[in-house]
């Protein structure tokens, strides 16, 4: 059975102080809930911060970016050690943003996966199509080929460990949420592609994430379907209520 994985990936918000409040907010609020794992994703300067207000707490602390070299002449990069280094459990990899913002290929995605598992983090691996590759018809194969560039090399035994968070671009930030049927059929045929390219027993395992507007409301409705694993949410994530209201509707 998959444990269902609840992460908040708060994206490039937040100050110092609202971050520590909203990780020691969120330890309350959270603590005794045993039947789902919780996790956030703070912006890289304030991990420190959050997962010291986290300390003994449910919640593991993630990232939501890191470059794939090891330390060395990098301006402006992080390296996934750093991120062991300061508590880190997960480091969310090719989020649609820094695809289409950023111009992140599935090439270096892959590089950033084979490095986060090298320096035993969890990757949580994006993949997800624009709106008007949903309208052209080109869903499954816009996420097969961002599934087999970004897993490319990775082994059957690493990629049990592995995490893919499904983000309809067009339902990210946008109130427009996939319909649970929607989200359903791309998590199964996901799932069938990992069948396909590493056996069944480890499409069993990998726990496959929604993210797109997810909400108090509609997390229900998602996650009951049998191939949603759990939830990376955004703007939900920035607030005690909200983000406990997803995990209080799922657990
Ligand atoms: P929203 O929940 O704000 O739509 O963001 C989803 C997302 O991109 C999480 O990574």
């Amino acid at each position: 059975m998959r444990r269902l994985l609840i992460a908040g990936n708060w994206k490039m918000n937040m100050k110092l102080d609202s971050a520590k409040a909203l990780a020691s907010g969120l330890k309350e609020a959270a603590a005794g809930i045993t039947e789902v794992d919780i996790a956030v994703c703070p912006p890289s300067v304030y991990i420190a911060p959050v997962a010291e207000a986290l300390a003994g707490s449910n919640i593991a602390c993630g990232a939501q970016n890191a470059y794939f070299e090891k330390a060395g002449a990098f301006t402006g990069e992080v390296e996934m050690a750093m991120l062991t280094d300061l508590g880190c459990k997960y480091v969310i990899l090719g989020h649609s943003e820094r695809r289409h913002i950023m111009g992140e290929s599935s090439e270096l995605v892959n590089l950033k996966v084979h490095a986060a598992l090298k320096a035993g983090l969890i990757p949580i691996v994006c993949v997800g199509e624009l709106l008007k590759e949903r309208e052209a018809g080109v869903t499954d194969l816009v996420n097969r080929r961002q599934f087999d560039g970004s897993f490319s090399g990775v082994s059957a035994e690493d990629m049990k460990k592995c995490v893919i968070a499904y983000e309809p671009v067009w339902a990210i930030g946008t109130g427009k949420v996939a319909t649970p049927d929607q989200a359903q059929e791309v998590h199964a045929n996901l799932r069938a592609l990992i069948a396909e390219r590493y056996g069944k027993e480890v499409a069993d395992v990998v726990r496959i994430q929604y993210g797109g507007s997810v909400k108090a409301e509609n997390a229900k409705d998602l996650l009951g379907q049998s191939d949603i694993d759990g939830a990376l949410v955004g703007g939900a994530s920035l607030k005690v209520d909200a983000f406990m209201g997803i995990i209080n509707a799922v657990k």
